[in-house]
């Protein structure tokens, strides 16, 4: 019988859809056949070929794939992934890193408090797992950084534990396979407990990535190509002409725009002044430049300069964060005789700094003005 070899029992009934209805064992097979031939090829992956060919995934690579795919799409990841695996190839090597480094190596992939999870997750491991990770959804959720995304992607990728995973891609193709009306973020709960009616108790991990990989290239968010999916008998969305309605996207309002000020202090060397920022808050330890807080209504920006000099404005830049968009004013000064800097600052040269996308879209404002060096 299907439920049997489907793993998650305990599947509530909605109207019109009963469980005897979700032909779980069939849409499971169907992925899971478009996968062995359908698969991409990325950098963390072993594909379902080498899979059964008897490759095990290295939960190293997987973990270190998962944290950084979180909030960053498959095509920037893949360069920078391979980067981190060149320099730290193991759990013990991240776990001995120096964490300026690592978050050297993340500057530009953005939501940095991810770097300094994934240093204080490679130590919890090597301290309180003899540094292997552990194999069940639970324990990897004790782990910094590790939600229940994340520790059921582990658990099903690397260790092809039946766990549930339900990444953007995945609630896509679940939302519509079953047509669920309820908007966002409010039918999360339901749309996990469909992915479970249908998740094989087999190959758990390579269906997980089929899911996923159905949701980037066939069910995508616009324009799905329903005709080459294979769960086209199957969707609910689908024969109701209607894949694009899902999922149902929460009514959203519009984003509050903040301001700030930087300051570009260069000294006789044409090296700038940056400091590190708090560990606590937005680009927490990242590298930046001096500058204001960011605020509604901000006050007098040269309050916050770092020096007492002729500032020059030199224009603005615009970032949109995740809760707000950022205009940051930037000028440019000259150091002033006697200056010293602050502890947590320090003088690089600009190519040396590896900094947030907003820092660098200010400094290279900087950069272009007229003068930057004289
Ligand atoms: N997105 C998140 N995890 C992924 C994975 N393992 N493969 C492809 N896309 C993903």
């Amino acid at each position: 019988m299907a439920c049997e070899t489907h793993g998650v029992k305990n599947i509530s009934q909605t109207p019109g859809q009963t469980l005897g209805q979700i032909p779980g064992l069939q849409i499971s097979k169907a992925v899971l056949r478009w996968y062995d031939s359908n698969a991409r090829v990325l950098p963390w992956r072993i594909g379902p070929h080498q899979r059964k060919a008897g490759h095990q995934p290295d939960p190293y690579a997987v973990w270190m794939s998962e944290i950084m795919l979180q909030q960053t799409a498959v095509a920037s990841v893949a360069p920078r992934f391979l980067k981190f695996l060149e320099r730290w190839p193991d759990v013990a090597a991240m776990a001995a890193a120096d964490i300026d480094e690592v978050l050297g190596e993340w500057a530009g992939l953005g939501y940095y408090a991810r770097a300094r999870n994934l240093h204080k997750c490679a130590m919890a491991v090597m301290r309180e797992h003899g540094g292997k990770f552990p194999h069940t959804e639970d324990i990897l959720k004790t782990l910094p950084g590790i939600g229940d995304y994340t520790a059921a992607a582990i658990a099903a990728i690397a260790f092809d534990r039946l766990a549930v995973v339900v990444d953007g891609n995945i609630e896509r193709v679940v939302s519509r396979l079953f047509a669920i009306d309820k908007p966002l973020p409010g039918a999360k709960a339901l749309i996990k407990q469909r992915a479970g009616a249908i998740w094989p108790q087999q190959r758990s991990g390579d269906f997980a990535q089929g899911l996923m990989d159905l949701g980037a290239g066939v069910c995508k968010p616009r324009a799905p190509n329903c005709p080459a999916c294979p769960l086209a008998g199957h969707c609910a969305a689908q024969r109701l002409s209607r894949a694009e309605d899902f999922p149902v996207k929460p009514a959203t309002r519009p984003k509050p725009w903040r301001k700030g000020a930087v300051f570009v202090l260069v000294n006789a060397q044409g090296e700038v002044l940056f400091e590190r920022r708090p560990e606590k808050g937005l680009l927490g330890a990242m590298l930046g430049l001096p500058g204001s807080p960011w605020a509604d209504k901000p006050g007098k920006a040269i309050a916050h300069a770092p020096a007492t000099t002729k500032w020059r404005f030199a224009g603005a830049v615009t970032h949109i964060f995740t809760h707000f968009h950022l205009t940051l004013e930037v000028y440019i000064g000259k150091t002033p005789k006697g200056f010293r800097r602050a502890r947590e600052q320090q003088w690089l040269a600009p190519k040396q700094a590896r900094l947030p996308t907003v820092m660098k879209k200010a400094l290279d404002l900087a950069q272009t003005t007229k003068g930057f060096e004289k």
